[in-house]
């Protein structure tokens, strides 16, 4: 019999990166026997900030051929003392963020069922949004200078860069996935003070949006949204943003979502010209590093967005209701989340719930 047998670039990379990885490897392995209708096989990178002490780089020299020839990328975290981490990032993910065009970083906040909501008087349904962050360009592009270094008249620039294609395409892409879940969209930007790029933000959505007229929207200045995604959770649906207000609003999110540990992402190429990038959103942990102690959590959501990326829904939506049921039960949880279980109890208890869940 010929499954279809995705193969996967895994590159497990620094700090709690392979710890959380190993347990996203254990669910999809289950999730593909269980359905006994796809398969994986993962090929493992050893890239990262220990590869660089050896090598003097991030990722093998051909590194990005490498990884073209696969369906997708499975990666843990980048980063770690030792390595500046501008040189670390800049030469691992955010080269592969970019030169695959993973223009579109999809991150779930869900307030999943067992996870204590961190605010009063907020239901628990309100914590439901999806960001869409601009992935590709803004103010990450990269591009800058550094004049008269160490002297006294020293200047840096760092400019952002919003080209139309890119505004477009991401705030295009969000009313889709907004229309397509029957779903407000709401975009966040700060037209008032960046007054080239984000008044251009602002116009493109408004022009698109007129495209989309049976998809509500609303639009906030991003100091705003910090506020009301904490007082009044509920007014966000599908959201688009720049990748820097992106990269930050996720980590609060993520916040009202259960914590780093739960927090998943998902570096989408559409066209599928390139492969697509599935990882947790949290870094390297240094600190809890080596102590078989990190959340597998969101580690285990990524891998679920890699089974939507697929076409598998119904395994990807399995796979989040068994992570439902080890958080409703709270006998097997890491310390993050207030319990006394190891990385590979969680991702094992996630297995069995899974293999539950089938049987039912
Ligand atoms: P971090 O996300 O690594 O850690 C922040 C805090 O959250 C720490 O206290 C950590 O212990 C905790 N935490 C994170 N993930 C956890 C998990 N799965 N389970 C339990 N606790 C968890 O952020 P940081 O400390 O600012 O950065 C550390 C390094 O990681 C830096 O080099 C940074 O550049 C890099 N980084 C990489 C990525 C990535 O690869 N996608 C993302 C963020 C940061
Ligand atoms: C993230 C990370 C990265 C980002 C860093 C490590 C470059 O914080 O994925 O959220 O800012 O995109
Ligand atoms: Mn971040």
């Amino acid at each position: 019999m010929n499954l279809p047998t995705y193969k996967i670039a895994v590159i497990p990379g620094d700090g709690i990166g392979p710890e959380v990885i190993a347990e996203g490897i254990k669910v999809l392995n289950k999730a593909a026997e269980l359905s006994g209708r796809f398969a994986f096989v993962f090929q493992t990178f050893p890239w990262g900030c220990e590869y660089y002490l050896r090598h003097g780089r991030m990722m093998a020299e051909d590194g990005m051929e490498q990884l073209r020839a696969f369906d997708a990328i499975y990666l843990g975290a980048v980063g770690y003392p030792g390595v500046p981490d501008h040189v670390s990032l800049w030469d691992l993910l955010l080269k592969i963020r970019k030169q695959f065009d993973q223009y579109v970083n999809i991150r779930p906040i869900t307030l999943l069922r067992g996870v204590p909501c961190p605010l009063k008087d907020v239901p628990r349904e309100a914590i439901d949004m999806l960001f869409i962050r601009e992935n590709s360009e803004g103010e990450y592009a990269g591009a800058g200078d550094w004049l008269y270094r160490g002297k006294p008249e020293e200047v840096v620039l760092q400019t952002g860069v919003f080209s139309r294609k890119g505004t477009e395409r991401i705030i295009r892409y969000a009313f889709e996935t907004a229309r397509r879940m029957g779903k407000s969209l709401t975009s966040i930007s700060k037209g008032n003070a960046l007054n080239y790029s984000m008044v251009f933000w602002d116009q493109v959505f408004a022009e698109v949006a007129a495209e989309y007229p049976d998809v509500p929207t609303a639009s906030y200045l991003v100091d705003a949204a910090s506020m009301f995604m904490i007082k009044d959770p509920g007014r966000f649906e599908v959201v688009v943003t720049s990748n820097l207000f992106g990269d930050i609003l996720t980590d609060l999110g993520a916040a009202l979502a259960g914590g780093l540990g739960l927090a998943a992402g998902a570096n989408i190429n559409p066209e599928r010209a390139w492969p697509s990038m599935f990882e947790p959103i949290h870094g390297s942990a240094p600190d809890i590093a080596g102590k078989g102690v990190a959340n597998p959590l969101a580690a285990i959501w990524s891998a679920s967005q890699l089974l939507e990326f697929f076409g598998h829904d119904e395994w990807a939506n399995m796979v989040l209701q068994a992570m439902e049921c080890v958080l409703v039960e709270r006998a097997v949880l890491t310390p993050d989340m207030h319990g006394t279980a190891t990385t590979s109890e969680v991702g094992d208890s996630v297995v069995q719930q899974l293999t539950s869940l089938v049987k039912q």
